[in-house]
């Protein structure tokens, strides 16, 4: 695993659009795997700025998402649907037939699992994995205790998340889903790359137990260090404890 310490948001950001970039122009047909919350944002508005500049084209690219709410009505603006298309498929001016994820409203929640996990793999899979972590140590929303060998699955989520994603919510955790899709920890793993990005002292104990703790259910994201093309990008504040 590598780590990189950048100063701010901003740079962690921009290392990781130029990563995208890279990619892209080796690959223009790459499948990026996205990730919602607010730590990823600098990275789609970095990339969304070069392609503005004409130095990317992202004229094939493919993007699909980590993780859904299961039950918010279609069109939801916090579905995480809405937010992908918002946050990254318009500024990067993709087509929303280049974008595939779960489908959070289906009555066979199971079964829309199952047809997002072979939808991924007849893409021929994930290229580069963006993931973000929350306080427990997740990721996606696979929550302290998932398999780390894990298919996209329903899940429930812990009290700490809801009061965490609360303010996407108007800050009322009530309207918090208890219920989500997330790929399984074992799908992640099967992504080409993972780059894992946090920052704020808010994150420095889940980063410390990711890189130098013991892999274990327990911090999902420790199952990075079983990847053998994982990067770890975190600000001064999210290092801290390491
Ligand atoms: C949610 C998402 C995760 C994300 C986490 C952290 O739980 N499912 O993919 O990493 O939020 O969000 P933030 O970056 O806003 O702290």
């Amino acid at each position: 695993m590598e780590v990189v310490i950048v100063p701010d948001a901003a740079a962690g950001g921009d290392i990781i659009a130029e990563a995208m970039a890279k990619l892209l122009h080796r690959k223009p047909d790459a499948l990026l795997g996205v990730a919602t919350g607010s730590t990823p944002l600098p990275v789609y508005q970095s990339l969304a700025a070069r392609v503005r500049a004409g130095a990317v084209d992202v004229s094939r690219a493919r993007v699909c998402q980590l993780d859904e709410y299961v039950g918010l009505p279609t069109g939801h603006p916090e579905s995480y649907r809405s937010v992908v298309l918002r946050e990254v498929v318009e500024p990067l001016g993709l087509s929303p037939e280049a974008f595939m994820g779960p489908d959070g409203a289906a009555e066979d929640v199971q079964a829309a699992c199952d047809a997002y996990d072979a939808a991924l793999a007849a893409a021929g899979g994930v290229d580069l994995q963006l993931l973000g972590i929350g306080t427990d140590g997740h990721i996606g929303f696979n929550e302290p205790c998932s398999s780390l060998a894990s298919r996209t699955r329903i899940k429930t989520l812990t009290e700490q998340t809801r009061v965490d994603n609360a303010r996407f919510f108007g800050g009322d955790i009530e309207a918090v889903p208890h219920h989500v899709i997330t790929q399984g920890i074992g799908t992640i793993l099967e992504a080409r790359h993972l780059v894992l990005l946090a920052t704020g002292e808010g994150k420095a104990e889940a980063v410390a137990a990711t890189v130098e703790g013991p892999v274990a259910a327990v911090v999902p994201a420790s199952a990075l260090q079983l990847h053998p093309h994982a990067t770890v990008i975190v600000d001064e504040a999210a290092a801290s404890k390491l």
